[in-house]
């Protein structure tokens, strides 16, 4: 059970830990001891010091000091904004940490010859942003927006959030012939079909490929402008970026890459069909740690680098060498702030869903059911209103009683594949409410627009149930939300068991995506569930996502990048042959695991 929150106990968890890492740096000490006795002996004998059995044992060691010490962070830890700020103080003393993705977290539009803000619906951006800010950093992001050339100084760069500033958001631009091959073309028409099991075939062109190449190399160039030393904290984000490690690695040896993949990663059989699948693949092991949602998909991507790239692959330690570089291929499931600050002016879940239920003109007593999404092919949006008929088919009795209100945000719009999907959705529903109409009544509203942040979390409240039937989905934050956004400890999660949440969201009703007839059911269940086994179910889950915090997520990676930085250090250092200052070297760099420890 994680703590409740509270200053104090952030502040006593994270004293724990640094009381664990002093008592781990005595062992540190000890290992220099070790070090030093064997270097000088080492030196006197001229023997190289990498056959050094004391060595081997001393590199054997620090890797069970650094493999113990993980859980103990994970138990101990209350994450929050301030432990992650102690992170990079502790681990990382004076790290720049750049984040780069495609999208922006904010975007600035022309709107009737007015500046307009827009928060993106995206997931990633809701994860990262509070990330970001606790970080004081720089992210580096697309400008898609049709003022944001507007809003930016000289050096392209704009302090946000605009309310309260904390961080830099460096934008770059890209013309219409990038956008098209980059974004729409290999990222979204190639290897977001490829990553998602929905059935929509990937289109490989190999001029989408070499604008992909192109773009990934802009970014890295103003990645160098942007790091200010040699050892900056790059966080690469997702499926648009492949190629972007190694670009950066070439130029900055020594910067900590994490490239975290925001999407699942398919077996190596389906990546197998990618043609530039080893350039992918290159591309990515420039990382010092790639990241994935789920051990499923590491391992999925462990395959596939064994399948095509001439690497050793450690499994215990999940590490990969290749060309002498060492990745790591972990699993962080990525969360939400806790409290989310979106719920901060929000008034009680009765008035939400009084005046949800008001602005669609519903009665009072209408049961609501919610699903939250961009309009994507993977969400299994049409899916879920088969099942709501399957409830309807076996339980008229719930005709004209039960509303289900859809936000489907618009997304990727230029490509078939989604025009597609936007056409079927359209039409689905209006045959529907056809069909089901009784008066006044419609039983599916579809909101196909942009919704804030905010307006989201009304309806979150407002609902009775919410519905995540992914096809696939990496996490999908949306689970995690409604269960934040719900401190009455009521409301039915619905969810996907191909969504990564459900791997963490135990007592959501868990369903096949594919199985109108069982979602149809699990709907019922949802609505007939009782006060007290809603309290049960979301208390858990509640728990859940606010130890599982997305500061958690963002430290748990810094906290194995600085590990393997030390690991790579003292490698470096004892693999040398003898000189008369590696016996400084190695005390140097012990001191430095000390230090980090204090
Ligand atoms: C997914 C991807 C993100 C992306 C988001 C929205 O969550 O993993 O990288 O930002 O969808 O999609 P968009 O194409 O609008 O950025």
């Amino acid at each position: 059970m994680n703590p409740p929150d509270s200053g104090f106990l952030d502040l006593y968890s994270y004293e724990l830990w640094t009381i664990f890492s002093l008592l781990l740096s005595v062992v540190a000490v000890s290992l220099s001891a070790a070090l030093i006795w064997r270097s000088r002996r080492a030196q006197s004998a001229a023997a190289p010091v990498n056959t050094d059995p004391v060595l081997d044992q001393a590199r054997k060691l620090l890797h069970e000091f650094e493999k113990n010490s993980r859980s103990v962070d994970d138990v101990l830890i209350n994450w929050s904004p301030e432990t992650l700020r102690q992170v990079l103080k502790t681990e990382l003393p004076d790290a720049q940490v750049i984040v780069v993705s495609n999208r922006e977290p904010y975007i600035h539009n022309l709107v009737d010859g007015e500046v307009k803000l827009l928060v993106p619906a995206s997931g990633l951006v809701s994860a990262l942003e509070p990330v970001t800010r606790a970080c004081s950093g720089t992210w580096i992001a697309h400008g898609g927006g049709s003022a944001d050339h507007l809003t930016v100084d000289d050096k392209d760069r704009i302090q946000v959030p605009p309310d309260r500033p904390a961080y830099t958001l460096r934008r770059v631009w890209l013309s219409e012939e990038e956008q098209q091959g980059y974004y729409y073309g290999f990222a979204n028409d190639g290897l977001w079909p490829l990553c998602h099991i929905a059935f929509t075939r990937p289109i490989f062109r190999a001029s989408d490929f070499e604008m992909y190449e192109a773009v990934n190399q802009k970014f890295a160039d103003i990645v160098v402008e942007e790091a200010q030393n040699e050892r900056p904290i790059v966080l690469i984000q997702d499926y648009h970026f492949a190629l972007l490690p190694r670009m950066i690695r070439q130029r900055l040896p020594d910067a900590i890459i994490i490239t975290f993949w925001h999407i699942p990663w398919p077996n190596s059989e389906v990546f197998s069909i990618c043609p530039w699948r080893e350039k992918v693949l290159d591309g990515l092991l420039g990382s010092s740690i790639v990241g994935f949602h789920i051990q499923f998909h590491c391992n999925n991507f462990t395959e596939s680098v064994d399948r095509f790239l001439e690497s050793r692959i450690e499994r215990e330690d999940a590490s990969i060498s290749y060309h002498g570089e060492t990745t790591l291929v972990h699993a962080y499931p990525i969360s939400i702030e806790w409290p989310p600050t979106s719920l901060e002016n929000l008034p009680p879940v009765s008035e939400c869903r009084r005046e949800v239920l008001q602005r669609f003109g519903l009665a009072p007593e209408t049961r609501l059911c919610i699903g939250v999404e961009r309009m994507d092919y993977t969400k299994g949006i049409v899916d879920r209103f088969m099942a709501f008929e399957e409830l309807f088919r076996t339980h008229p009795e719930w005709i004209g009683r039960v509303v289900f209100l859809q936000i489907a945000a618009p997304s990727r719009g230029t490509l078939p594949a989604y025009r597609q999907l936007h056409e079927d959705c359209l039409r689905y529903v209006e045959e529907f409410n056809e069909r089901y109409a009784r008066g006044d009544y419609r039983p599916i509203i579809l909101l196909d627009e942009h919704h804030t942040q905010e307006d989201i979390c009304r309806i979150y409240r407002a609902a009775d149930i919410c519905v995540v039937s992914s096809l696939h989905d990496g996490m999908n934050l949306v689970a995690k939300e409604f269960v934040a956004a719900r401190d009455d400890e009521q409301g039915v999660l619905v969810l996907s068991t191909f969504a990564g949440a459900s791997r963490e969201l135990l007592e959501a009703i868990v369903v096949n995506p594919y199985d109108p007839t069982a979602v149809g059911e699990a709907l019922l269940h949802g609505l007939t569930m009782s006060a007290d086994e809603q309290r049960e179910r979301m208390r858990r889950m509640r728990e859940m996502v606010r130890g599982n915090n997305v500061y958690r997520w963002a430290g748990s990676m810094l906290v194995d990048a600085a590990r393997l930085r030390k690991r790579n250090e003292l490698n470096e250092v004892t693999s040398q042959p003898p000189s008369s200052g590696q016996a400084d070297n190695v005390i140097s760099l012990l001191d430095r695991t000390r230090g980090a420890a204090r």
